[in-house]
């Protein structure tokens, strides 16, 4: 057991690439709090995983955008599980294709706050417990933060803001031996994935050319997420920090 009685803050970690790092830490013995606003799918994941062990799971009621509402989310994991050894600031959204002349900028900063504001907060309330544990940041940014994406002004924004602080950060706290990292994932199999198909006009066709872009021909499923999730999360990856790994499934090759 990798993460045996070691405590992870998974925020979004009900569903998607969240749910998959959820399982894979607490299959290694890991504590796993659990945060997302819906408690149905939250409390439900918490129970299935606590029954399957050998870890155990808490759902915390927490809308990420709301900075008070993390902070207290986190200082409630560390009452429960006496320590934290890693936060994964996960929790985001991908709006529907926009382009700039339609992004208001009331749009934009309440998109700063869910997948950007909520990532500085998440580091900077957690950091006093990961000092204690030398622990790490995992930040779940995308590749889109680097490649850039068509209509998505505002999302790819937030996801190049979440690769800056992650390397910032990485410099500022690599003295104190907490490392800082950010998965890059390209496409995976997420709700959010699916909730974007069905936006569009043949949501089959859409599903199957994302699919396709990757040279495995499928998308990434959240656990395999889930696991560099585990390699950041472990002195596996002891001299890694301030890193983007580029979890694409080979998408961005043969340029
Ligand atoms: N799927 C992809 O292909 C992909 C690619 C690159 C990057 N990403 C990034 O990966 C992360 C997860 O994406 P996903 O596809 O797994 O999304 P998802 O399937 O929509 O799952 C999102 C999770 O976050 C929670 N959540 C959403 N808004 C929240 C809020 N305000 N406060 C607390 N929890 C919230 C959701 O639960 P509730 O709704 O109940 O709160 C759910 O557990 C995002 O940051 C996304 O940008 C995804």
């Amino acid at each position: 057991m990798r993460f045996h009685q070691k405590a992870v803050i998974v925020t979004g970690g009900s569903k998607g690439i969240g749910e998959g790092c959820s399982r894979v830490f607490c299959r290694e013995g890991g504590l796993v709090a659990i945060l997302a606003r819906g408690e149905e799918a939250g409390a439900r994941l918490a129970n299935e995983l606590t029954e399957q062990g050998p870890g155990r799971a808490v759902y915390i009621a927490c809308d990420v955008s709301q900075p008070q509402q993390l902070m207290d989310a986190i200082d409630r994991t560390v009452q429960e599980f006496g320590r934290l050894d890693c936060i994964i600031n996960n929790a985001g959204w991908h709006p529907a294709a926009t382009r700039i002349d339609d992004t208001s900028l009331e749009d934009l900063d309440s998109l700063f706050r869910l997948n950007f504001v909520s990532t500085f907060v998440g580091c900077k309330h957690a950091l006093p417990h990961l000092r204690k544990t030398k622990g790490t940041i995992v930040n779940m940014a995308s590749m889109v933060g680097i490649l850039g994406q068509d209509k998505a002004v505002a999302y790819c924004s937030t996801k190049a803001a979440q690769i800056g602080l992650t390397k910032a950060l990485a410099v500022e706290l690599g003295p104190e031996g907490v490392r800082v990292n950010a998965i890059l994932p390209g496409n995976v199999d997420t709700p959010m994935m699916h909730e974007w198909a069905a936006t569009l006009p043949n949501p089959k066709s859409a599903l199957q050319r994302v699919a396709s872009l990757q040279v495995f021909g499928r998308m990434a499923t959240s656990e395999e997420i889930g696991r560099i999730a585990l390699f950041l999360a472990t002195d596996d990856s002891s001299f890694l920090t301030g890193q983007a790994i580029e979890a694409e499934g080979g998408a961005s090759l043969d340029y």
